[in-house]
């Protein structure tokens, strides 16, 4: 139920700290430390390579999974789009382990991956938020979510909801491997989940930024680099469903290579700046972009903001930072969506779970 809310999708995004502090009480065992079935573990373990399959908001996670578990568990993880897998299979590894990342547990292209991969006899997990679901039933393995049913069809809570997820899998695996165990993601998500509050203070400044950037513009461009290229996707994706503004998100230092040609007087640039190894060379993008025109909209982190940065979140753990800085962006998407009257929990062409391939 909506509740007081005008729309799903704004409910569903309040309901973030909720669900990630949800999802550290599922994971978490009696000694206090993160926990996952042994026998998931010892699949992941046993693989020599990782292949997460997901489609749309999925796959963007999927691309965060993958920084999480080769950092944390030091095993090799590719991520492919579900319904490219399907019909141009990759050259697999001796050991594969089927990761797939799907909120409704229905989505057709993702089965499909699934049914291929069964009769080549690999093992698969699925993280879902659905029990019972397809894709759950018939994996050997599934990972909940925990984020409760999410009804419009942008996906928020389910995004950070499978980030959270991927990131115990990561750390548990790599704990169990003998890893430095001082990361201590009880507490790093504990974090999250109270930045994430801090970030809602500030809706009305978000609601400024929408109207300011993106109430009437034809495109706009999310640019970040490393991790922070991998949320600009998803900023991207989030802002097209329901505003119907053209937007791409690009690696910083891509943008040069031929898209720059797009930038004219006005256009947005909604620049990410949350990691300290790449927080001068994101800006120096920024730059080469304003030169040509563009309407910067930098979003960085505390402790490495500067001069005219128009949103600062909370300081996160740097590998989290995912977790935190989608924030604004879901925001911003709501309120463009809103200021050009569309219809936020159900834009046109789209369903909430795809069913056919
Ligand atoms: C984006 C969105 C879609 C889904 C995609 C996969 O907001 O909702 O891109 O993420 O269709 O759906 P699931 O996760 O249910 O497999």
């Amino acid at each position: 139920e909506k509740g007081t809310y005008p729309h799903y999708m704004l409910k569903e995004i309040d309901e973030q700290p909720l669900a990630i502090r949800k999802i550290i009480q599922q994971y978490r065992a009696e000694d206090g430390k993160l926990t996952i079935d042994p026998a998931i573990i010892d699949a992941v373990k046993a693989a020599d390579r990782l292949y997460i399959i997901a489609a749309g908001t999925s796959y963007h996670a999927g691309l965060l999974g993958k920084q999480f578990i080769e950092s944390l568990a030091k095993i090799p993880v590719e991520v492919h789009v579900a319904s490219e897998f399907s019909y141009n299979m990759p050259l697999l590894s001796e050991k594969p382990l089927f990761i797939f990342i799907t909120q409704s547990g229905e989505t057709a292209d993702s089965r499909a991956v699934l049914v291929q991969v069964k009769e080549l006899g690999y093992p698969a997990i699925t993280i879902t938020n659905v029990p019972g679901s397809t894709l759950s039933r018939e994996a050997d393995y599934t990972l909940l979510l925990h984020a409760g049913p999410e009804i419009a069809v942008a996906s928020t809570k389910a995004y950070t909801a499978q980030m959270a997820v991927l990131s115990i899998l990561a750390e548990v695996t790599g704990r169990s491997k003998g890893y430095d165990s001082s990361f201590d993601l009880v507490h790093e998500l504990g974090i999250i989940a109270n930045a994430m509050e801090v970030v809602f203070e500030q809706k009305e400044e978000l609601e400024t930024i929408a109207r300011e950037y993106l109430s009437t513009t034809r495109n706009a461009f999310f640019i970040g680099r490393g991790i922070d290229y991998y949320v600009g996707l998803e900023g991207a994706l989030k802002l097209k469903e329901i505003s119907y503004i053209q937007a791409e998100g690009f690696a910083g230092g891509e943008l040069k290579h031929g898209t720059i040609a797009l930038i004219e007087d006005g256009t947005p640039i909604i620049a990410l700046a949350t990691q300290e190894s790449v927080n001068l060379s994101i800006r120096g993008n920024v730059k080469e972009v304003v030169a040509r025109g563009a309407n910067p909209c930098i979003i960085s982190m505390k402790g490495l903001e500067m001069d005219g940065d128009r949103f600062i979140v909370p300081a996160v753990h740097e590998l989290l930072t995912p977790l935190i800085s989608v924030l604004p962006l879901q925001l911003i998407s709501y309120y463009a969506a809103l200021h050009r009257d569309c219809d936020v929990d159900k834009p046109r062409n789209l369903a909430k779970s795809v069913t056919v391939e």
